[in-house]
C-alpha cells in the first residue's frame, strides 16, 4: 500500500467537504512519482499541471531530506523556500517573510501553487501562507512526520500562534491533495512518532471499538519498524477522520469531537513553552477529560482500561507533579485566554465509550479535581520503624 517500489501513487482517500471542494490523498514514492504518473492519477494534479510550483519546506527536514528533495521529479524544477523548523514556523514574522518572498518571486495566483513539505507545524503555517496570498493559492501537503500524517494534513485548517497560545489566528483552507511518503518516518525520533500514534489512537477511539483494536495493535508494531502496520494505521486515522471533515469543514458541529485531549493538552503546551510535545499533551488532556467524565457518572466502566491500553500502545508516559494543584490551577489560567471559554466555563470533549464521546461545558473546581486526580504524584513510600523491627 505503501507504492515503496511503484511509480503510481495509490489512492488512499478522497474527501467531498461540506464546502463542495475535495482533498485527495495518495500514497506514493517520491523518489520515483513524475508528473506525468501523478497528473494522471489524480485529477487535482491534473488541474494544477498548468501550474508551476513554490516548495515551502521546513528547515530541519530539508538538511535531513535534501538530495531526495532535490532529486524528487515532481520537485526539482521548482523554487524551494526554507522555512523555520517546527513550531517557529508558525508566527505572524514568518508569514510576512514568506508572503514578502513570494511576491519577489513573481507568484501569482492564477500561474502557481504551494507544495508544503514538513509536518503540522510546516502545514499550518504553509496553509496560512497560501490560503493569504493574493486570496488563495491551490497547496498540495507532502507531510514529513506521523502526526501530520494522520491528522494535521487532512481537512484544511491552517494556524498560527499568537500572544502566547496554540492556533489563535488561522483560515480554512482545504489542500487539493496530499501525497503520503512513508520513508520520511525512517528519521523520526521514537518521540515523534508517539505523536502521531496518539491522535491515531485517539481517533480511532472516537469511531468504534473495532477501530481502536486495530489502531491499538498497529501502534505497536509501527514502534517496532513496521512499515505496512504504518501504512495501515495512517489510512485507518485518515479514514476515521474523514467524515469529521466531510460533514463539518468549518468545525461548528461534529468536527468539534475531534478536539479530544486538546483543552487540556493546549493549556500543558503552553504551561511548558515547547518542552511536552503535542502528542503526549494529548495523552494528558485526554486522561484529564476521562477523569472528568468519571466525575460526572457518565464514564463506561470499560473505558479506563481501553483509554490505558490505547495510550501504552503508543509508549505514552502520563505526566506527574509534586504540585498538582498548582499546575491546575496554571491549566485554568491558560485555558480561560483561549478560545474555548465562555461564562467560566470551558469546553470538554468527554471519552465515554469507543464511537461515543460527547462536549461538556466544565467550571474550574470540576478541572482541577480530576487534573489533580491524574497529574498528583504518589506521596513517597517511607519504610516505618517497625518494618526495620521486624526484620
Ligand atoms: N491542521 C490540523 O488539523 C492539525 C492537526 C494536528 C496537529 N496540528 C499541528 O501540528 C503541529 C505538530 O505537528 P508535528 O508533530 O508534525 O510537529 P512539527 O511539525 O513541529 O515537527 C516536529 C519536529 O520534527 C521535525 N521533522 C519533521 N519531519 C521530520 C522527519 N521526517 N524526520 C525528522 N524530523 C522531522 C521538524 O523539523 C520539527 O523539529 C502542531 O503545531 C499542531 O497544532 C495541526
Amino acid at each position: 500500500m505503501s507504492s515503496r517500489a511503484n511509480t503510481k501513487p495509490t489512492s488512499a482517500l478522497s474527501v467531498n467537504t461540506s464546502r463542495k471542494a475535495t482533498q485527495e490523498v495518495y500514497f506514493c514514492n517520491l523518489a520515483k512519482l513524475t508528473s506525468k504518473a501523478l497528473t494522471q492519477a489524480s485529477p487535482a494534479a491534473s488541474l494544477l499541471s498548468d501550474r508551476q510550483a513554490v516548495v515551502l519546506v521546513d528547515k530541519r527536514v530539508h538538511s535531513l531530506w535534501a538530495e531526495q528533495l532535490e532529486s524528487a521529479p515532481i520537485l526539482k524544477d521548482s523554487a524551494m523556500l526554507l522555512l523555520p523548523v517546527g513550531e517557529k514556523a508558525k508566527t505572524f514574522p514568518t508569514a510576512e517573510t514568506t508572503l514578502r518572498s513570494l511576491s519577489k518571486l513573481g507568484v501569482a495566483r492564477n500561474d502557481h501553487y504551494i507544495i508544503a513539505v514538513g509536518g503540522g507545524a510546516l502545514l499550518d503555517a504553509a496553509g496560512f501562507i497560501a490560503s493569504l496570498y493574493h486570496r488563495g493559492l491551490p497547496i498540495v501537503h507532502i507531510p514529513t512526520t506521523l502526526l501530520a500524517m494522520v491528522d494535521a494534513t487532512l481537512g484544511g485548517k491552517t494556524s498560527v500562534n499568537f500572544l502566547g497560545s496554540k492556533n489563535q489566528i488561522g483560515t480554512f483552507h482545504l489542500p487539493v491533495l496530499t501525497l503520503l511518503s512513508l520513508d520520511f518516518l525512517s528519521t523520526l525520533t521514537e518521540e515523534h512518532l508517539r505523536d502521531g500514534l496518539i491522535e491515531s489512537v485517539k481517533m480511532a477511539f472516537l469511531s468504534s471499538t473495532r477501530d481502536l483494536d486495530a489502531a491499538t495493535h498497529n501502534a505497536v508494531k509501527v514502534l517496532d519498524g513496521d512499515q505496512d502496520a504504518a501504512s495501515r494505521l495512517v489510512l485507518a486515522a485518515l479514514r476515521n477522520k474523514s467524515p469529521y471533515v466531510r460533514d463539518d469543514m468549518l468545525d461548528q458541529g461534529k468536527r468539534t469531537l475531534l478536539n479530544l485531549g486538546h483543552t487540556t493538552g493546549h493549556a500543558l503546551e503552553a504551561v511548558y513553552g515547547g518542552r511536552m510535545s503535542h502528542g503526549n499533551a494529548v495523552g494528558n488532556g485526554i486522561l484529564v477529560a476521562m477523569e472528568i467524565a468519571r466525575e460526572m457518572g457518565k464514564l463506561a466502566k470499560r473505558t479506563p482500561a481501553l483509554i490505558d491500553d490505547m495510550l501504552s500502545a503508543c509508549a505514552f508516559t502520563p505526566l506527574m507533579v509534586q504540585d498538582a494543584a498548582h499546575l491546575a490551577r496554571l491549566l485554568w489560567g491558560s485555558v480561560s485566554t483561549d478560545k474555548k471559554i465562555s461564562g467560566g466555563e470551558a469546553t470538554f470533549v468527554l471519552p465515554l465509550a469507543p464511537g461515543k464521546a460527547e462536549l461538556a461545558q466544565v467550571n474550574m473546581e470540576m478541572f482541577s479535581e480530576a487534573a489533580v486526580r491524574v497529574f498528583q504524584q504518589p506521596p513517597p513510600v517511607v519504610e516505618s520503624p517497625l518494618d526495620d523491627d521486624e526484620s
